[in-house]
């Protein structure tokens, strides 16, 4: 017998950030820039930095307790374990290895979804849902944990006034499963009622992080030549590409499931740059009171910035329930995703 989509969903949520504020002003001791440029084209005023022995671990374990906790669940109740994230713990093993065994869960499939950028925490949740989903397994009350973790300033360049002030670090996590196999959480739950995502990488170039890999190698030669290990962007290329590829990805998961703007009452983005997020709203005619944006505080977080957004706003009480919520992203790739959700 197979589960309607519906009956699958968000059963608890989660968020992390590093206790260290670091405000727009600090940035003119590496770079020429000042607090009036980035908050006039980025929104954003302040971000959340790792502590020099802090790494991504740091972020995603109490990220992942916490979804636990709110879903009323043990680590050992886990199924399966996803990590999206540009930015693991190590390079090998995959970060979800090492965070099983830091969570004390079981022996379960763990993998992540690497560098697929701030989209990876969707892509992920789909993944997530349709593994619970599958019909023709015998794990009936599968629970995957998602987390998406990012320590962004660890790959940016210091010195590069163009990318460094945009992002900052952060860890959101869900658990996904059957609706009403949670434990004694205070969150009731929150249902699919449709997803899509697409890829176009012909635009890989438009935001990438080149060295490292086998083209590439970012060994001692690399580095005594100078090289840097960091992110490169085209930033008005993505900037065009964010606003058309979450507007297209809203529009066609709201007509999928019959519903229109009027009937929502939140827009989730990914939260890159106040700009992009007010372009995405004005097209999609999303009024401010139905748009949730923290990027003032937080930066890009990459792959957590959903999650980080949605339990922030959920927190928040701008979320109740039978309300309908949309989330929408864009990263690196150049990957997007869109997913609705009625709480
Ligand atoms: N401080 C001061 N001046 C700056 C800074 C800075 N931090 N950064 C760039 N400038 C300068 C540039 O050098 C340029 O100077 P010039 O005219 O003398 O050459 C001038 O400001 C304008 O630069 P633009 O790049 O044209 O500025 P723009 O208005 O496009 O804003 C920005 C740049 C904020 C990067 C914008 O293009 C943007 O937000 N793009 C999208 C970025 C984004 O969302 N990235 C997410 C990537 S990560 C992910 O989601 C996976």
């Amino acid at each position: 017998m197979s589960l309607s989509k519906a009956s699958v969903g968000l059963l608890g949520l989660g968020a992390h950030v590093p206790e260290r504020v670091m405000e727009n002003s600090e940035w003119s001791e590496y770079v020429d820039t000042s607090d009036a440029w980035i908050r006039e084209r980025t929104g954003i005023e302040r971000r959340r930095v790792l502590a020099d022995d802090e790494s991504t671990l740091d972020l995603a374990l109490p990220a992942a307790r916490l979804a636990l906790a709110d879903a009323g669940l043990e680590a050992s109740d886990l199924d399966e374990i996803i990590v999206a994230t540009d930015t693991p713990e190590v390079y090998i093993p995959d970060t979800s290895a090492i965070l099983q065994d830091r969570l004390g869960a079981r022996e379960v499939p763990s993998y992540d979804l690497g560098a697929s950028g701030c989209a990876g925490f969707l892509q992920a949740l789909s993944v997530a849902r349709s593994r619970v989903l599958d019909p023709d397994d015998e794990m009936r009350h599968r629970r995957v944990l998602v987390v998406g973790v990012e320590a962004l300033t660890r790959l940016m360049n210091w010195r590069d006034r163009s990318t460094c002030v945009l992002f900052g670090d952060a860890a959101g996590a869900t658990v996904v499963g059957r609706l009403g196999t949670a434990g004694d959480g205070a969150f009731p739950g929150a249902a699919f009622l449709g997803a899509t995502a697409g890829t176009d990488g012909s635009k890989a170039d438009i935001l990438c992080l080149e060295t490292g890999g086998t083209r590439r190698p970012f060994n001692l030669e690399a580095a005594e030549a100078g090289g840097h290990h960091d992110i490169v962007m085209k930033g008005r290329e993505v900037f065009r590409e964010a606003v058309r590829r979450m507007s297209e990805a809203s529009t066609l998961v709201l007509e999928r499931a019959g519903v229109t703007m009027d009937d929502l009452a939140l827009v989730v983005p990914h939260q890159a740059n106040l700009r992009i997020i007010n372009a995405v709203a004005h097209r999609l005619g999303v009024p401010d009171d139905k748009l949730y944006v923290n990027v003032q505080d937080y930066g890009n977080t990459g792959s957590a910035s959903v999650p980080l957004a949605l339990w922030e706003a959920r927190g928040m009480g701008r979320i109740q329930r039978g309300d309908l919520v949309l989330l929408t992203a864009f990263g690196a790739g150049f990957h997007w995703a869109a997913t609705l959700l009625r709480f």
